[in-house]
């Protein structure tokens, strides 16, 4: 990767010793940056930024968010526009390499993730291990920790044609993978996949036939999972991706980072939200009930918050959220369940939430996980699988922040620093001189 940043002036900081400088970048959208990277060496100070709600971890040329304007960008692309004109394995390329394929790369890439779908025979004794009831997300991290184990010749990050390779397998066993979890879960044998079907197809037919009779999937029901994919697939610096590139940091392997960006996705103020959105619209079960989850939401005491409402970075609409609610009148639509009770809920939760003052003073709109969770209901998943799609999709993202790590001139080992509080330094007291 060449980095980019673009020295457009400098920043003076006044301390107790004295006054240093530090260089301001432009970037291409977005704020300017401060590079502070001298201010220990020049200071003796440290920065404090819990959450880093103010910090550039790292440059990158993937994903540009505007959370006040609500836009989303993969590659410069918005996301509507690939949304409604691409697929996911193209978007997926899109991210990987930067540019839209031509049709040469487009049909090399497709089969390279095709040739790649199926899993060692012996890692399906993994799932052996867990209980029937075991949540999915537990199974992923586990499974997909594993593959670190059975593919030494795609491990040597240093290598540009291993980590192709092992981009390529991560992206193509995520879906052979999660649809095993899904099988395990329900007792199903698993289903292979099959290299005549697309991307999406092939994971949906994994997911639902039974060896007694196939599955062909509704292409609307697919078209709107592919979209939601595609919506799902990176975010920027997230939590789940800034766990990713920390791992990766360290030079652990590729399959070992993304099992440690699933286990960070699967909390509920993150990737989880999808499955505790659906959680909390079957509590709250009827319209007349939503005041009372308003007030909670509202009230600083009770820990309860509205799940798929607020976002770190967006403090408007999440562009994501406006094609998910689509995609979701869509499936509901091709499946005859307009009327479903959750939906009815969520738009008038949405409805009321978006002119309540908490709300809007606080800048908090739905995100892509409010009208995720009723969507992939009614596709057919149970609500723990919600966070598995989720990493499903976000694999792509998570290996092209990774990619691009591993090649910033920038890198280095990622090792934040802190503000100490605790005990002033003291001797250690032997037990009997200890007051008693
Ligand atoms: C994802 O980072 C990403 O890009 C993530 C993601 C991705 O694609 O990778 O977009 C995916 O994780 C989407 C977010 C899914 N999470 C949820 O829907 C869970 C509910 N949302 C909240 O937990 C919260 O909004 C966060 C965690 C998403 C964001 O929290 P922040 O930015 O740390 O904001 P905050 O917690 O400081 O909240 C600011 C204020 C607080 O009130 P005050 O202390 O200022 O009085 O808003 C309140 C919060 O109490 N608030 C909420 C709320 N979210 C924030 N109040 C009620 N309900 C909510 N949902």
């Amino acid at each position: 990767m060449k980095s980019d940043l673009k020295p457009s002036g400098t920043i003076s900081l006044t301390h107790e010793g004295g006054t240093v400088e530090f260089p301001v970048y432009k970037p291409t959208h977005g704020p300017d940056v401060f590079d502070i990277r001298s201010l220990y060496k020049d200071t003796g100070a440290f920065t404090f930024d819990p959450g880093f709600t103010s910090t550039a971890s790292c440059e990158s040329k993937i994903t540009f968010i505007d959370g006040d304007e609500g836009i989303l960008l993969y590659r410069g692309y918005p996301i509507d526009q690939l949304a409604e004109n691409s697929d996911f394995l193209e978007t997926a390329y899109v991210l990987l390499n930067g540019e839209l394929p031509d049709p040469e790369k487009r049909k090399w890439f497709e089969n390279s993730i095709t040739m790649h779908t199926m899993v060692h025979e012996q890692l399906k004794h993994f799932y052996n291990g867990f209980r029937r009831d075991a949540h999915p997300m537990a199974i992923m991290v586990g499974v997909v920790g594993a593959l670190s184990a059975f593919y030494h010749d795609s491990t040597d990050i240093t290598d540009p044609k291993q980590r192709l390779i092992a981009s390529h397998r991560m992206i193509a066993k995520m879906p052979t993978i999660a649809a095993m979890a899904y099988k395990y879960s329900i007792g199903q044998s698993f289903v292979f996949p099959r290299n005549d079907l697309d991307y999406t197809s092939n994971f949906m037919r994994m997911c639902f036939a039974v060896s007694s009779e196939d599955y062909e999937c509704n292409p609307v029901l697919c078209d709107a999972l592919d979209k939601i994919f595609i919506l799902h697939m990176d975010h920027e610096q997230n939590a789940s991706t800034s766990t990713v590139r920390l791992a990766g940091s360290s030079g652990a392997n590729p399959f070992a980072c993304i099992a440690a960006g699933i286990a960070s996705l699967w909390g509920p103020a993150h990737g989880g939200a999808n499955e505790a959105a659906l959680n909390m619209l079957e509590e709250i079960g009827t319209v007349d009930r939503i005041p009372e989850f308003i007030a909670r939401a509202k009230d600083k005491d009770d820990p309860f918050r509205l799940m798929g409402f607020g976002h770190r970075v967006y403090k408007n609409y999440d562009p994501r959220a406006k094609v998910m609610r689509d995609a979701c009148h869509e499936v509901l639509d091709a499946l005859g369940i307009r009327d479903e009770p959750l939906l009815q809920v969520a738009m008038e939760l949405e409805r009321i939430a978006l002119e309540d003052e908490y709300f809007v003073s606080k800048k908090l709109y739905p995100n892509i996980d409010f009208y995720s969770g009723i969507t992939l209901r009614a596709l057919g998943f149970p609500t723990d699988m919600f966070t598995v799609l989720f990493a499903l999709a976000r694999t792509v993202g998570w290996i092209a922040q990774w990619s691009e790590m591993i090649v910033d001139p920038n890198q280095k080992i990622g090792r934040p620093r802190q503000i100490y509080t605790g005990a002033p330094q003291r001797d250690y007291v032997s037990m009997e001189k200890r007051p008693a």
